[in-house]
């Protein structure tokens, strides 16, 4: 980014160094009011009157692009007069955050689709949050205990946050965030009750004139246990399976019910067999039969169903958990509806620090595709290790084109906490994902100073910025060098846990199964050889990742097994290889603390504090990762 825009974002946010009472994004919160805004008297309007120090224009061009938004800048007499254009209010407060942010041109976003998935339930527990309870929903202690302690339920009758809420929406509104999914895809049917369908109208009422529509996950077995306005005498069914007639006409009630309430409703999120979750295999339907009956029913009010592929242990259970996906949805490709998207993770796996891409999106070429990347960073060190993500979401479109997708979804890392994600630089993933829903082209650096130039207006922004365009290549180093995966602890998946098992859940949840590790050899062979996992990817990748000679070793241990004395391109065995790498990733933890003591003087105190502590904690779990598992591999190279 250019020098003169830099400069003008650190004027225009001047101020924003102050902590205060903790609720900062890269927001501007302090009022400066000095700027006079003629147009229509809309949301931008406010917005600019508020913090802008220009004068600006806001003028209504019908002919735009839908949320495209155009800025002119004229500079007369020393004074900055700027014109902002869009099709309606919406874009003009994507240009009017674009402005306040330094932008000078215009702009319009390459995904019409750009949402957040919320995991939250609704005793407003998160699933994979890191950063306190739900800002949707909020629960009750329950009559119920569970060795001793007392479980959450819902509670319908708590007054929704309206103020925080419209935070919220500024907040995705200047990245360009248009939709939200309101629950967990571990989807509650309670969800769907009259009560709540309430609860949602009054957020999507707060959050329409930011221009983000509401969706919600949905349980497939829903019709099962609560109602739908104006069908069998107010009585659930008995079934759930798709292609039964009465399923059907429930779900049309349901979507008749929902969309009285919130006529652009944005459809449904599915989780179908998948990790205990009902769906039309249940009744030996396929994925296609399942979200076509839901598409069939939300089709008339305009909404879409987004369904998601992380399956596995349903209909190809036992086959290499990778390879799941494509195995029950490619025979489905082109027979699904034009509104369902199916929504696939980055990786074949789930969420780790480097996968390879999934190939899946080599797989399905007649259906659209979502991708689902995860910003809460459920194995990237939570809400404790400072990992900036953009460099990992960017590798993912060095292979699956942006044009194959048409939209993009990210799991949140929002909570009730006061800074909102846990660690001031988790906000980073939040504003670096709607950045990239916008424009997938942007690069990590360009937004990493984006977001250090609103959010800190430190001095030494470079530092900073080299700190967290390496942080994601540490974690990779520190948790899973040369292709390791999945060896995090059982179930929080925070820390290592290299020789967990456990023979009362499921193989796949284990760790040992992943790095197959014995007294000879190391790595899970995913060629022709073994599972055949190499078979998925389109070439040139197939034929790459299949020969060892070829595999980048940054994958090596993921498509491969070696013996302990293999020797890598370093001319370092496995072992020393592991060794090398893990200290790596620890050595670049202490220079981020380095780094972060070089800023203090322009860092207020309480931020500087709060993200040195984690820091700290960081590197002590990195050195954790290092001790552990350098312990427990180096004991099969010594028998
Ligand atoms: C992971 C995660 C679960 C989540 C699941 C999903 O397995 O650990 O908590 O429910 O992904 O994406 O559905």
């Amino acid at each position: 980014m250019k020098i003169l825009t830099l400069l003008l974002m650190a004027l225009v946010f001047a101020g924003m160094a102050k902590a205060e009472d903790g609720h900062q994004l890269w927001l501007r919160q302090q009022p400066i009011n000095k700027a006079k805004v003629t147009g229509p008297e809309c949301i931008a309007a406010q917005e600019l009157r508020t913090y802008s120090t220009q004068n600006v224009t806001l003028k209504i061009d019908a002919t735009m692009e839908q949320d495209a938004y155009c800025i002119k800048v004229n500079s007369e007499q020393g004074k900055v007069n700027s014109v902002i254009s869009a099709k309606n209010e919406i874009g003009l407060l994507y240009g009017a955050y674009a402005l306040l942010r330094g932008e000078t041109t215009g702009s319009e976003p390459f995904y019409k689709l750009r949402i957040l998935n919320h995991w939250d339930n609704m005793n407003g527990t998160i699933e994979r949050g890191y950063a306190g309870l739900s800002i949707f929903w909020k629960g009750k202690a329950g009559e119920r205990k569970f060795h001793g302690r007392t479980i959450f339920v819902e509670d319908p009758d708590q007054p929704i946050d309206a103020e925080l809420i419209k935070e919220y929406a500024r907040a995705n509104a200047s990245i360009g965030i248009n939709g939200t999914v309101l629950n967990n895809v571990n989807a509650s049917p309670k969800m769907l009750s009259a009560i709540y369908i309430n609860k949602v109208k009054q957020y999507a009422d707060i959050l329409r004139p930011y221009g983000i529509k509401v969706y919600l996950s949905v349980n497939f077995a829903s019709p099962m246990s609560i109602p739908a306005k104006g069908f069998n005498g107010g009585k659930p069914i008995k079934t759930a399976d798709p292609l039964n007639p009465k399923v059907k006409a429930w779900w049309k009630a349901k979507a008749k019910e929902i969309y009285a309430q919130i006529p652009d409703f944005g459809g449904f999120l599915v989780k179908a067999n998948s990790e205990g979750q009902p769906g039309p295999f249940d009744y030996k339907r396929t994925h296609a039969d399942g979200a076509n009956m839901l598409a069939d029913a939300v089709k008339p009010f305009g909404g879409i169903i987004m369904w998601r592929s992380f399956v596995y242990g349903a209909a190809h259970s036992g086959e290499d958990r990778v390879k799941q996906a494509v195995s029950e949805f490619k025979d489905l490709d082109g027979k699904f509806r034009d509104n369902v998207i199916l929504q696939s993770k980055n990786g074949p796996l789930d969420f780790q620090p480097r996968e390879p891409y999934a190939p899946i999106f080599d797989n399905i070429k007649n259906t659209k595709q979502m991708a689902e990347l995860q910003i809460t960073q459920e194995y990237l060190g939570q809400s404790r290790h400072l990992t900036y993500l953009a460099p990992m979401w960017r590798e993912f479109f060095g292979f699956v084109a942006p044009e194959k997708l048409v939209g993009i979804a990210g799991v949140a890392n929002i909570g009730l906490d006061k800074n909102w994600c846990g660690h001031h630089f988790s906000q980073a993933n939040w504003y670096a994902f709607g950045r990239l829903a916008w424009n997938p082209n942007l690069t990590s650096e360009q937004i990493a100073e984006e977001w250090l130039g609103l959010t800190f207006n430190a001095s030494n922004n470079e530092a900073l910025k080299s700190m967290m365009l390496r942080s994601r290549e540490a974690c990779v180093d520190y948790m899973m060098p040369i292709g390791l995966h999945h060896i995090f602890a059982f179930d929080e998946h925070y820390g290592p846990e290299p020789d967990g098992y456990n023979a009362h859940v499921p193989l796949e949840w284990c760790p040992v199964y992943y790095h197959k590790a014995n007294n000879d050899s190391i790595g899970f062979n995913r060629t022709h050889t073994g599972s055949n996992a190499t078979a998925q990817y389109r070439e040139p990748y197939c034929t790459l990742y299949d020969n060892i000679n070829t595999c980048p070793e940054r994958y090596l241990l993921w498509f491969h097994r070696v013996p302990w004395s293999y020797r890598l391109k370093s001319g370092r065995t496995v072992l020393e290889e592991m060794d090398y790498r893990y200290a790596r990733g620890v050595k670049e933890v202490e220079d981020f603390i380095r780094i972060w003591n070089e800023t203090k003087p322009n860092i207020d105190e309480q931020r500087w504090q709060e993200v040195d502590a984690r820091l700290q904690h960081q590197l002590e779990n990195a050195k954790e990762w290092q001790k552990v598992c350098m312990d427990y591999f180096s004991s099969f190279t010594k028998k």
